[in-house]
């Protein structure tokens, strides 16, 4: 049986063709970031755009990489939750259009379930029950997983996300889009033990929470601290904006970078220590674009080797968003969910039900 997957949800338009014993015949993603990289951040009107010109040539493209027809697929199966709106109105229609033309049946794909099934698939084998934690540029979430169909929230940011984080200070610090790379990228060359920035939450056993805009207060506040550059504000100001300003030196970039780096991370690890002591399960799953970085990869696996979990992390092109992660609906397939073409969007943000929030 194969399977037509759709990913739409923020700024790639990707389509995939997967058996359902979960062997990629094709993944094809087409990337917007030449087009957000003058705003600095994805703008979502244009990202919608974007994703009409594209769908139905990417779609093309992954089926004839396959070498099937429509009339070959099983099911399709698309990302509807959560995601920019716009976005994920786009796949979702071509999803159910492609349905209707081919008499297909549809299938759903929660696009942060996906991302902790990206370890299913790299690893071969099952990986459930475990615990989930998706960190990409919208959601930083921790999950009970049971089973490839069960999955519970316990945790997530009460403020930013973890890249989302990560893009911002990449932008204050003058980096170029998208910010995660680049920081990844001049962190390496700096001390991440040169300023000790604010680890939010940290020490509180109670909460499986994570909270990033303070982190990302105390950066800004160390730049502005400097007196090489004039306060500006936190977020996606076009760059023009700070031409004129005195660069910060290379060395000083590098070390803030590396210590604000090495912050988020020990919050992500330290609470993903916190979840798997919590649930008692002894399987870690970790998948979004922020687990591409590869200074939070190496201190996963420090984590695993000294707490005796097992660790799964898919390779960089599993990590940001594709659709081969949207295999995950070959499991829904066979617990027999499917879904009827009044299927709507989810935007989201998907959250953990907290009291007094
Ligand atoms: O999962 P993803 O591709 O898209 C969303 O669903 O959001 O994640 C994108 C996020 C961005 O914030 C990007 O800056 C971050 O992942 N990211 C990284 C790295 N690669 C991507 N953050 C830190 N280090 C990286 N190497
Ligand atoms: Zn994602």
């Amino acid at each position: 049986m194969l399977l037509l997957t759709i990913e739409t949800t923020c700024d790639e338009t990707a389509a995939a063709v997967i058996s359902d014993q979960l062997e990629v015949l094709s993944s094809v993603v087409a990337s917007q970031d030449a087009i957000h990289k003058r705003f600095g951040g994805v703008v979502p009107e244009i990202a919608s755009r974007a994703h009409v010109e594209r769908i139905l040539p990417v779609i093309d493209e992954a089926l004839r990489k396959a070498d099937v027809r429509l009339a070959d697929l099983s099911a399709v199966a698309v990302a509807h939750t959560p995601g920019l709106a716009g976005s994920l109105l786009v796949g979702l229609t071509a999803a159910k259009a492609l349905c209707v033309a081919g008499g297909l049946p549809l299938l759903a794909v929660n696009h942060l379930q996906a991302h902790i099934y990206a370890c299913r698939l790299a690893s071969g084998r099952d990986v459930f029950p475990c615990v989930g934690l998706v960190v990409s540029g919208g959601h930083s979430n921790l999950y009970r997983c049971e089973g490839p169909t069960d999955f519970t929230p316990i945790g997530g940011t009460i403020d930013d996300a973890a890249g989302e984080a990560f893009d911002k200070v990449a932008s204050l610090l003058g980096l170029p889009y998208p910010g995660g790379p680049s920081l990844e990228r001049v962190a390496r060359a700096g001390n991440p033990h040169k300023y000790r920035f604010p680890r939010p939450l940290l020490d509180d056993e109670t909460r499986l929470d994570f909270s990033f805009s303070g982190l990302k207060t105390a950066v800004r506040y160390q730049v502005v601290g400097t007196g090489k550059r004039d306060a500006q504000p936190m977020g996606n100001a076009p760059p023009h904006s700070r031409q004129t300003q005195k660069p910060l030196p290379e060395s000083e970039v590098a070390d803030i970078a590396a210590s604000f780096q090495e912050a988020v991370v020990e919050c992500l690890v330290s609470k993903a220590e916190l979840a798997l002591r919590k649930t008692g399960y002894r399987t870690l799953c970790v998948g979004g674009g922020v687990a591409a970085n590869s200074r939070f990869r190496a201190q996963l696996q420090a984590s695993a080797q000294a707490n005796g979990y097992e660790l799964h992390i898919p390779p960089l092109n599993l990590c940001t968003d594709n659709a081969v992660m949207g295999a995950i609906a070959i499991e829904r397939m066979r617990a027999g969910l499917f879904e009827d073409l009044s299927l709507d969007i989810r935007p989201g943000p998907e959250r953990t039900a907290r009291p007094g929030r």
